[in-house]
């Protein structure tokens, strides 16, 4: 078995080399040839690689050229991930393997350049059994190696790749199934609901497909990439539905995973509780391997009211605080009409939906933003789609975002109170104002459970969801490739400010765990609020030694893990 010398230094100080081989060609064994090692996803393009010459695969390079900002030849293959973040040393700007996703082609980025590892692992694991998560975990608890997940490598947190781990890349289970009557085990038939389950690898676009061809309406997120049963599901999961149908968590019935302790368990209300009430919402990554979880569908093709708006952001973006006043002042109105959606403005400007209005109601509802949006010579389209997968096929697929870029974000949760009151909604406003004057136009997914209360708290995501109205982004920003260490800094402190002041709008709120500013202070309160003791308890029984561990996820500690083995993150803001 090839073996590279300069992978765990560590763990060679207090082993042989030959011993170290031996742990991996065992590994490999107990999961019957499923490991292989990986080198990022654009090493084909370099002839350098960790410093010593490599041979290059031109026509894959050119391959990987032409798709480098989609995600579609990504999620089929360990080493590709949607935000460039996840693939490179971010605190080192020579450990990384880019291209320019401006422009693929551009010599400069790898021609003569050494494609380095990054925070790519270099061994990962094809699982497709329980079996195979049982043996990775053995071979942490033996080898001190910490293990990754990876389903399709959305993550903005750098939560899917990290440095030095082995890796279990989830895609290959691709089971889904339909049952009218789903009774979660252990559970009487008085529980039975209408349910799909999803293997880890089934991604939005094959659920969504799955769905439509059995009549019923799945929710999901709004990338069709990401995967329905792994870290958007685990961490809250947000959906332009959730106003009326709640988030991710809200819908899960029941998980299958492998908690580090080996053990095989069917988590749901009436059996392993705990874990079932930690993976909604403690987070991905934290309290095992998850192989799939059951989602609660509606029985129904549900038709939906549209509205579309979009018009051309004048040159001085002086139309944009105009249109966003609007957006604050009809909100709470519309979120009570069950409308969702997003508010951004890259293309569109404003897309909702709402399962609740007639397309007469739908036209008066949204009559304020039609008259504006005409006014600045935009089009404005209010129709009624017979399904979520028609809407889906309308305005997601066209509408897919980029990826291939360092992109980071800032969000948080907008509490429903602040625009209640004229002094909220001033103060929303002039927030607002503050980010499009600094050239940080808002991106606003209107995707709260605004009207699904969890009062009994069978979830743990962030309380603050089910007090919110927006979850806003208003921070984000896209690096370039080869962006110094300096520049890198500088923008993020950018953000850091207006990470302050969102935090001084809505001071008793919090952010999302999968969308949040990665140096979030104070991270446990600002992702789970008072649920955090509690995870952190069901943390410590499943996985004591942490064999799982991501950046600021439940277990992390800001002394010890962010100083190790997270440095290529810990390092970049100080
Ligand atoms: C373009 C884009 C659009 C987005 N849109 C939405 C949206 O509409 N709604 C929303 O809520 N979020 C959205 N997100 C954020 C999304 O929720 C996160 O990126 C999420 O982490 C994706 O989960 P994943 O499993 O597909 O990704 P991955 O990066 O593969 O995994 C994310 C995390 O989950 C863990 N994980 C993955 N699979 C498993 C498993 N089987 N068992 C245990 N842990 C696992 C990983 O270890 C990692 O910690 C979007 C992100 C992007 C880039
Ligand atoms: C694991 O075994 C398979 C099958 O024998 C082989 O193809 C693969 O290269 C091995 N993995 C490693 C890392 O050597
Ligand atoms: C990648 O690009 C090539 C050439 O443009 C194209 O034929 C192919 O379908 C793309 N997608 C994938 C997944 O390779
Ligand atoms: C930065 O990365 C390069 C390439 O991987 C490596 O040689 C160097 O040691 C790293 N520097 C630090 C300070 O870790
Ligand atoms: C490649 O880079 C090295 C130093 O990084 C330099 O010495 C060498 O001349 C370069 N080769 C070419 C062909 O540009
Ligand atoms: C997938 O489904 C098939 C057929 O129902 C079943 O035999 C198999 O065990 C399932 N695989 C996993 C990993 O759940
Ligand atoms: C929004 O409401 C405020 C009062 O709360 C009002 O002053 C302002 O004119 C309204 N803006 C728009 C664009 O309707
Ligand atoms: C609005 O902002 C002011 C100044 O920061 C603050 O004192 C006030 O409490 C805020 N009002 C609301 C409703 O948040
Ligand atoms: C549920 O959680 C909320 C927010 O943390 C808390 O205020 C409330 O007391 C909890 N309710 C129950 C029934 O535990
Ligand atoms: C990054 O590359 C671009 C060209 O692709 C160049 O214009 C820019 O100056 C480079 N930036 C740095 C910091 O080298």
């Amino acid at each position: 078995m090839a073996l590279r010398s300069t992978f765990f230094l560590i763990l060679l100080s207090t082993k042989s080399f030959a011993q170290v081989q031996d742990d991996w060609s065992s590994l490999n064994q107990s999961v019957g040839g499923k490991l292989f090692e990986a080198k990022p996803l654009a090493s084909p393009c370099f002839s350098f690689y960790e410093g010593s010459p490599h041979q290059m695969d031109a026509a894959e390079c050119e391959r990987l050229q032409k798709n480098y900002t989609s995600m579609d030849l990504r999620i089929e293959r360990y080493a590709g991930f949607a935000n460039s973040q996840d693939e490179m040393c971010m605190s080192n700007t020579t450990d990384q393997c880019l291209l320019d996703s401006t422009n693929p082609s551009n010599a400069l980025a790898y021609k003569n350049v050494s494609c380095n590892q990054g925070s790519v692992s270099s061994y990962y694991i094809t699982v497709s059994s329980a079996e195979d998560a049982q043996a990775a975990f053995l071979f942490s608890r033996r080898t001190g190696t910490k293990l990754s997940i990876k389903a399709t490598g959305h993550d903005y947190n750098s939560r899917s790749s990290i440095k030095g781990t082995l890796a279990l890349w989830m895609r290959g289970l691709q089971n889904m199934s339909h049952d009218h009557y789903f009774v979660p085990q252990g559970c009487d038939s008085g529980e039975a609901v209408d349910a799909m389950t999803f293997g880890a690898g089934v991604i939005a676009d094959e659920a969504y497909t799955f769905a439509d061809a059995e009549g019923v309406t799945v929710l999901g997120p709004y990338a069709s990439t990401i995967a329905m049963s792994g870290g958007w599901l685990q961490g809250g999961g947000h959906s332009v539905l959730s106003p009326v149908f709640g988030l991710g968590v809200d819908r899960v019935v029941q998980f299958k995973i492998v908690t580090p302790d080996g053990h095989v368990r069917i988590a749901n209300k009436c059996q392993n509780k705990d874990v079932f009430w930690a993976l909604r919402g403690g987070g991905g990554g934290t309290f095992g391997v998850v192989l799939e979880a059951t989602h609660r569908v509606e029985s129904k093709s549900v038709p939906l009211a549209v509205a579309s708006m979009s018009f051309p952001t004048a040159a001085d973006k002086s139309n944009v605080m105009p249109f966003l006043e609007i957006c604050v002042n009809e909100s709470l109105r519309w979120g009570r009409e069950g409308w969702g959606g997003h508010i951004q403005f890259m293309t569109t400007k404003l897309i909702h939906v709402t399962p609740l209005l007639s397309l007469e109601e739908a036209e008066n509802s949204m009559r304020p933003i039609t008259e504006f949006v005409k006014s600045q010579k935009g089009t404005a389209i209010i129709e009624m789609l017979p399904s979520w997968y028609s809407f889906y096929k309308k305005y997601l697929i066209p509408n897919i975002a980029p990826v291939g870029q360092t992109r980071i974000l800032a969000t948080r949760l907008i509490p429903t109170t602040l625009f209640e009151t004229a002094e909220g909604r001033t103060n929303l406003t002039f927030f607002l104002a503050d980010i499009v004057q600094n050239g940080l136009l808002p991106y606003i997914p209107v995707s709260t459970p605004f009207l699904v209360d969890d009062p009994h708290n069978t979830t743990s995501a962030n309380p603050a969801w089910r007090a919110s109205l927006w979850h806003l982004g208003y921070g984000a920003i896209t690096l370039p490739w080869n962006s110094t260490l300096e520049q890198t800094r500088m923008a993020l402190k950018k953000s850091a400010s207006f990470v302050e002041k969102a935090e001084k709008l809505a001071p008793s709120s919090g952010t999302y765990f999968n969308e949040a500013f990665p140096w979030t202070n104070e991270w446990q309160r600002e992702f789970w609020d008072g649920n955090y003791g509690e995870l952190l308890r069901i943390k410590r029984i499943y996985d004591p030694d942490m064999l799982l561990s991501c950046w600021k996820c439940v277990g992390f500690e800001d002394s010890v893990d962010a100083r190790s083995s997270f440095r290529c993150l810990d390092d970049v803001l100080k």
